[in-house]
């Protein structure tokens, strides 16, 4: 079974979708830390009803990103953690990191990669008027939302659509579609969809 940690930066709806579907048995994966550098994020809150681990930090608090990903590296390897997942983290990852976990760190990510990479990418699309948006699970690489892609799901903007209801579609769908391919990609050993 691998062991995760997930990181992440804000309310964690991602976090609790993914902890819920180990909770069911649907995600076969334990989850073994909370990785945040938000310490008044909701997903902090989220963590300790779960029970699970938590390492919070503030990166003002380190001399740079170098520092505070080799402190996370020692957390990480105290819970023997394979793999690790990224839900809402709002850090681009160092090579500290990468070199450490390389094609072991996955991320989610609100479009149809490689459009609207970066931040806002539901405003993006609405910006941008397409009529097709959707959801993207890559490995990360050192780039912004530009690693190999694992799988994606088209959402379609109807007329009308508002940021909120975008928002919601969105989702609703990431909720149901990391844990699938996490799970998938666990069961082939992290190798079939590379
Ligand atoms: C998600 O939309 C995810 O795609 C993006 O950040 C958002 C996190 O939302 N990377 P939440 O904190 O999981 O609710």
């Amino acid at each position: 079974m691998k062991q995760i940690a997930i990181f992440a930066s804000g309310s964690g709806s991602n976090f609790q979708a993914l902890v819920d579907s180990v909770q069911n048995g649907s995600l076969q994966a334990s989850v073994k830390l909370l990785v945040c550098d938000q310490p008044n994020a909701f997903v902090m809150e989220r963590a300790k009803a779960a029970g699970i681990p938590i390492f919070a930090f503030r990166a003002k608090d380190y001399k740079g990103k170098e520092e505070f990903e080799k402190e996370i590296i020692v957390e990480l390897q105290r819970r023997e953690v394979d793999f690790i997942v990224l839900a809402g983290y709002m850090r681009l990852i160092g090579p500290t990191l990468l070199r450490q976990f390389p094609k072991r760190i996955i991320n989610i990510h609100p479009s149809l990669l490689p459009a609207f990479p970066g931040k806002d990418a539901i405003g993006q699309a609405l910006e941008g008027g397409v009529k097709y948006t959707g959801v993207t699970i890559h490995f990360v690489d050192e780039g912004m939302d530009t690693g190999p892609i694992i799988e994606q799901e088209v959402v379609r903007i109807s007329s009308g659509e508002t940021r909120g209801s975008l928002q919601d579609k969105i989702q609703h769908i990431e909720h149901e579609l990391y844990p699938r391919t996490l799970n998938h990609l666990f069961l082939t050993n992290g190798y079939l969809m590379q």
